[in-house]
């Protein structure tokens, strides 16, 4: 098991696009030991492989209050959504300390394989759903400040910028 280091925005790797998962093998399962436990640790509720430097579609998600319901997406896709929309602040352990309102669908159908190599499919709504969408985004090269105004995201990349700047001092 290991923590892996989580790109912060606006690094330029954080927009690219991931690849499907060829063969879910060790390698994979390894990948999302590490991306668990890094998950855990921050702590957040979801980890896409882009935000650990692996452009391989594979997210980690526990919504869960104590911890005990990890789910595991290799290759996931969104099969349905609803035209109903919810609206939830949502933050991003590569966007630290920034917290603000996203639109999403509100209820999706999500097709995806497990760590076995075996395929699901779920639906989720309210956090869940969020949290798909927003790590899903992550695998196709997207933050969620790319959904706020231009002017937001500017302030947002200055102020990371900044505190990059003082933890290289300190
Ligand atoms: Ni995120």
């Amino acid at each position: 098991m290991a923590l892996l280091p989580i790109l912060r925005y606006p690094d330029p790797r954080l927009h690219k696009v991931a690849k499907p998962v060829q063969v879910v093998d060790d390698r994979i399962r390894t990948l999302v030991r590490d991306m668990a436990e890094t998950m855990y640790e921050a702590p957040g509720v979801g980890l896409a492989a882009t935000q650990v430097d692996v452009h391989e579609r594979v997210v980690v998600i526990d919504v869960s209050e104590d911890n005990d319901d990890l789910r595991v997406l290799i290759n996931p896709e969104i099969i349905w959504k609803s035209e109903e929309t919810q609206v939830y602040e949502e933050g991003c352990l590569s966007v630290p300390g920034i917290y603000d309102e996203v639109q999403r669908a509100a209820r999706i159908r999500v097709r995806t394989l497990d760590e076995q190599g075996e395929t699901h499919e779920f639906d989720a709504e309210g956090l869940l759903a969020v949290c798909v969408q927003h790590e899903l985004d992550h695998l196709m090269g997207k933050v969620f400040v790319e959904y706020l105004s231009p002017l937001k995201q500017n302030r947002i990349k200055t102020r990371l910028r900044k505190q990059e700047r003082e933890a290289l001092k300190a």
